[in-house]
């Protein structure tokens, strides 16, 4: 059995078209959505990542600021930039791109962000919204993940999903929002002792390690859906997730490739937390 492939490319082309069209409206109301992005210091990679974030947002209308910053600004000056940025009308989100330089505690960053803005999901009052059940921003990446099951007519209800993986960005609200769609959950992580015995009984397994290979053919039920999260680059500098993808498609029912998967479906989802944000913030200002 081959697996057939999720297409986050073509899943976020669908996605974005609903965006644009809800941009537009807003837009013509004078409530144009905007996107604040900060990026503190040089790290290559997050310099790929913003750039890839401003650039969606201007292709489906939303309004964007990106503010770079030096490696040596304060955690004073920065926390009292995203106070401005709370306050001003024509920002509804706001991301600080990770990781921070490391004499900021990235912790204290996000706790200053407002809930209401805070589009990447991570704030505390975010996560904990998540995990009683009540409306708020989900952290885009899992989110993403959760819109590729629907897209494909897989019900999490009454499966068993494994994922690998427990950050507070992926593993941990990935975990949530399936349990939140009734899936029995699994969290393996690096202590798990033998991940292939959870892996083997999973209908739906997450991959979200950053590691390659860390899930190979042998350890995958026949017919399973395969979502991978990972970022890594093989020995050729290729970029690849952190499953074996030539092995595990021939055993899995669907699978994410690396590239064109998940990496377009988080930024979809900024979008649409954005989109969100600024809806209620624009039902608020006419209420
Ligand atoms: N660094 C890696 N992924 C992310 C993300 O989704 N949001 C932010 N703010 N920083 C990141």
């Amino acid at each position: 059995m081959t697996a057939q492939l999720i297409d986050g490319i073509a899943l976020s082309r669908q996605l974005r078209a609903d965006v644009a069209a809800r941009a537009a409206a807003l837009a013509a109301r004078g409530h144009k959505p905007g996107l604040a992005v900060l990026l503190v210091g040089d790290d290559p990679a997050s310099q790929v990542y913003v750039r890839n974030k401003v650039r969606a947002c201007e292709e489906s209308g939303l309004h964007s600021l990106l503010e770079r910053h030096p490696a040596t600004l304060t955690e004073a000056a920065l926390l009292a930039r995203i106070e401005q940025l709370n306050a001003d009308p024509a920002i509804h989100g706001i991301l600080v791109q990770l990781p921070l330089p490391a004499h900021i505690d990235a912790h204290k960053v996000i706790e200053t962000i407002s809930p209401a803005k805070d589009v990447d999901g991570f704030h505390v009052a975010s996560a904990g919204a998540l995990m009683v059940g009540q409306p708020g921003f989900r952290p885009c990446t899992p989110y993403g993940c959760m819109k590729m099951l629907e897209s494909i007519g897989c019900d999490p209800r009454g499966k068993h999903a494994v994922v690998i993986g427990r950050s507070n960005i992926v593993g941990k609200p990935m975990a949530m929002l399936l349990l939140q769609a009734s899936a029995t959950v699994t969290i393996c992580h690096s202590a798990t002792p033998d991940l292939a015995a959870f892996t083997r009984q999973a209908d739906i397994v997450v991959a979200a390690v950053g590691k390659r290979n860390v899930l190979t053919a042998e350890m995958v039920k026949p017919g399973a859906v395969v979502i991978d999260v990972g970022m890594n680059r093989d020995d050729a500098g290729k970029l690849c997730g952190d499953v074996d993808f030539t092995g595990v498609r021939e055993v899995a029912g669907w699978i994410t490739p690396v590239p064109g998967g998940v990496g377009p479906m988080t930024i979809t989802m900024l979008l649409v937390n954005t989109i969100e944000a600024a809806e209620r913030a624009a039902a608020g200002a006419a209420g």
